[in-house]
């Protein structure tokens, strides 16, 4: 079959590969319809991240059963499916606590895996004509419809970065009414944007410094904040002063509670000074937040910080040890959420939301190309070039 393969940073190739076969009997095989491209693999595509190369990237997967192994049984070769990123037992200690990020018995490494990348059990990614699904009956959620049809790109995005923007407000503790700020108009911030209006927020910032992904943010129902435009915190604490509505209902005291009550980070280790020097600092969103979400609130840190940085900007960052206001963190009470998403617990009730008309996340899709366009797209999205917010792959498609 033709697969993309990583080959090196900046490296991605398509070429021909062995087909994936059955290796167990809980496996199925899928014939994949879309396959995108996340922020998460730009981490091993620009370096940052100590990787063999080798492998099949892409743990966005969505497609058709072409086989099963005779262990499986709530699917059959026909159905259409998509797959939690994470790769899941289902009766460990704790995917049957809700935990399936957290698997304990599919990555001999450690906690968690997933298709495609690097520490996660070494298992191949979906940017491929087919891929092999471990513990098929856990790991593939079936879908109605057709290959193709108009909810294609919005189940894809099932699979990883609607659950994620979702679980980010939930470990925001968004709810009714609750005052947001978001930092990234990627993928993964502008569906956390829509799932914050979906969950009744009643203010939403979102932080970007890209025009195109701010402006897509205010079409899904945000305050957009340019960062370019100076310190994005005091931008939004200024907005929120300005705002005399808000303040003629204040309990006595209650102007002390400056800032939001919900702060998100959908930036992660990457993060770019945009209103000062310009350049990386891992730790420059946590200190926003940290400082813009009011005592009692809440943050929700879906963005990837590692233990091990190449790319870190000091010797201590280089090894995950990043420089945070814990005391005032600790004096305010917030509340921290962070690690990978256990889709499992949000995929089914999205699903739902799409196909009754409440949600269409596939408004962020900007590309969709053949295999042979992955190397092009990964190049341009990793610079992020003016157009491209979220591609997708299709393997039917003829280069
Ligand atoms: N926790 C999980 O399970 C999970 C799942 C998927 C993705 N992720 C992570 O979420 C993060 C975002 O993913 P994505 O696909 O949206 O990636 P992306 O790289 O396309 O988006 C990141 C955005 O952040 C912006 N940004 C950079 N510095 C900023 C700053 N200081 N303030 C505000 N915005 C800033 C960039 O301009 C960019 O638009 C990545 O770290 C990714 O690995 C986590
Ligand atoms: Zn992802
Ligand atoms: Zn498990």
């Amino acid at each position: 079959m033709k697969a993309v393969v990583y080959k090196g940073p900046r490296r991605m190739v398509v070429e021909n590969v062995p087909d994936p076969r059955l290796e167990d009997p809980r496996d199925a095989i899928v014939k994949v319809t879309s396959a995108a491209i996340c922020g998460s693999d730009l981490h091993f595509y620009d370096g940052c991240t100590v990787t063999q190369p080798g492998f099949i990237p892409g743990h966005e997967i969505e497609g058709v059963v072409a086989e099963i192994g005779s262990g499986v049984h709530s699917i059959k070769v026909g159905d259409r499916v998509v797959m939690p990123f994470n790769i899941a037992c289902g009766y460990c200690f704790n995917c049957v606590r809700g935990y399936p990020n957290a698997c304990l018995t599919t990555n001999p490494q450690g906690a968690g895996a997933g298709y495609g990348y690097p520490g996660l059990g070494g298992y191949q990614g979906g940017q491929a004509e087919y891929v092999r699904v471990p513990f098929a009956d856990y790991g593939c959620l079936k879908l109605p419809g057709q290959p193709g049809d108009q909810w294609e790109d919005d189940f894809v995005l099932l699979a990883d970065i609607f659950p994620t923007g979702f679980h980010a407000t939930v470990l925001a503790n968004v709810q009714e009414g609750a005052s947001v700020a978001i930092y990234g108009a990627g993928p993964v911030g502008l569906l956390a944007t829509l799932s914050a209006r979906l969950r009744g927020a009643g203010e939403v910032y979102t932080v970007d410094a890209i025009p195109e992904r701010l402006q897509c943010a205010k079409q899904l129902g945000a305050t957009p904040i340019d960062a370019s435009q100076g310190d994005p915190a005091d931008q939004i604490l200024d907005l929120r002063q300005k705002n005399t509505a808000l303040k003629q209902g204040l309990l006595p005291g209650e102007e002390k509670m400056k800032g939001v009550l919900c702060g998100i980070d959908a930036v992660g280790y990457e993060a770019i000074d945009y209103w000062d020097a310009h350049q990386r600092q891992s730790n420059i969103v946590l200190e926003q937040l940290i400082h813009l979400v009011a005592p009692t609130g809440h943050l929700g840190i879906i963005g990837v910080y590692r233990p091990e940085d190449p790319c870190g900007q000091t010797e201590a960052i280089k090894h995950g040890e990043l420089p945070i206001g814990f005391g005032e963190m600790w004096y305010k009470g917030q509340a921290v959420g962070t690690g990978q998403t256990p889709v499992a617990r949000y995929n089914r009730l999205l699903r739902d939301l799409i196909v009754n008309g409440r949600a269409k996340p596939s408004v962020i899709v900007t590309q969709r190309l053949p295999l042979d366009g992955a190397p092009e797209a990964y190049a341009k999205f990793c610079e992020r070039a003016p157009g491209y917010v979220k591609v997708v792959l299709k393997p039917g498609l003829a280069a």
